[in-house]
């Protein structure tokens, strides 16, 4: 499938933010700021602390907008103190999560072990996993963000080669999501810094991305696998960003707080 096939996605990934009473006028501002021919164009996701999801579907649904969760469990129930399975998500009718973010990686303990269970999990669960890989600036600098992002990227890869093919899988989410899986690249000197990759340096480890992706699991998935770019996303930058051929959308932190802000990202792809 060529790129052109690949439909963008923006997915607002608000981390630990927006109170519930902040959620409905989030969306009425974000609405009046879409037009017509990008909510036609754009698939739009929105990833929602557990507790502000029920309240995100609500304003999402008659919208149409996704919701997804930010994590979830690889066990269907136990005990797992203070952990939300891909059932209970299912249940409320969430059919999404962002998987191993390097916030996770980084301040819970998150690995390639536990983000492969996460993902096998999810896309078991009929849910869609917006996995997420990308290096630290020491990696970076010592010139080690391909063997880094490789391995993430391989170890998700190879964890759900080895649960049969996605392509068995029912299609449920909008549009044409694709077989279920979607990753995206963070690199994480550019999370929340302002410090955001350049056009080169996104453009090079996605198109690395696929290359894995169709290594793994054939050059089929990969030309139809969704691959985000995330860290510093902003109006200004996301044009540049989204032009590249291998980069199909975004994964926006702190820009996706902003009901108009976030639009404009929406809008963008589509002009
Ligand atoms: P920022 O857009 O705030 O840099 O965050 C990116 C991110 O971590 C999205 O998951």
């Amino acid at each position: 499938m060529s790129a052109a096939k690949r439909k963008k996605l923006l997915a607002g990934n608000w981390k630990m933010n927006m109170r519930l009473a902040e959620i409905e006028p989030f969306f009425t501002a974000f609405a009046a700021g879409l037009d017509a021919a990008s909510r036609q164009q754009v698939d739009v996701l929105f990833a929602a602390p557990f507790t502000q999801i029920q309240a995100t579907l609500a304003a999402c649904r008659a919208r149409g907008f996704a919701v997804a969760a930010q994590n979830v469990h690889f066990e269907a129930s136990g005990a797992f103190t203070g952990e939300v399975s891909a059932v209970m998500l299912t249940d409320l009718g969430v059919r999404s999560t962002l998987i191993g973010h390097s916030e996770r990686r980084q301040y819970f303990a998150e690995t390639d072990e536990s983000v492969a269970k996460k993902t096998v999990t999810a896309i078991k669960n009929a849910m869609t996993p917006v996995v997420c890989v990308g290096e630290l600036l020491e990696e970076r600098k010592s010139g080690s963000t391909f063997e880094v992002v490789g391995h993430q990227v391989e170890a998700v890869l190879t964890a759900v080669k080895n649960q049969g093919p996605l392509k068995d899988r029912e299609a449920f989410y909008p549009g044409d999501l694709t077989d279920g899986l979607v990753i995206a690249y963070e690199p994480v000197w550019a999370i929340g810094t302002g410090l955001s990759a350049t056009t080169e340096q996104a453009q090079e480890v996605h198109a690395f991305i696929r290359k894995v992706a169709g290594e793994i699991l054939g050059n089929d998935f990969a030309g139809k696998l969704r691959i985000l770019y995330g860290g510093s996303a902003n109006p200004g930058n996301i044009a540049g960003l989204l032009a590249q051929p291998d980069i199909d959308g975004g994964l926006v932190g702190g820009a996706s707080l902003k009901p108009g802000d976030f639009a404009a990202m929406c809008i963008t792809p589509s002009a």
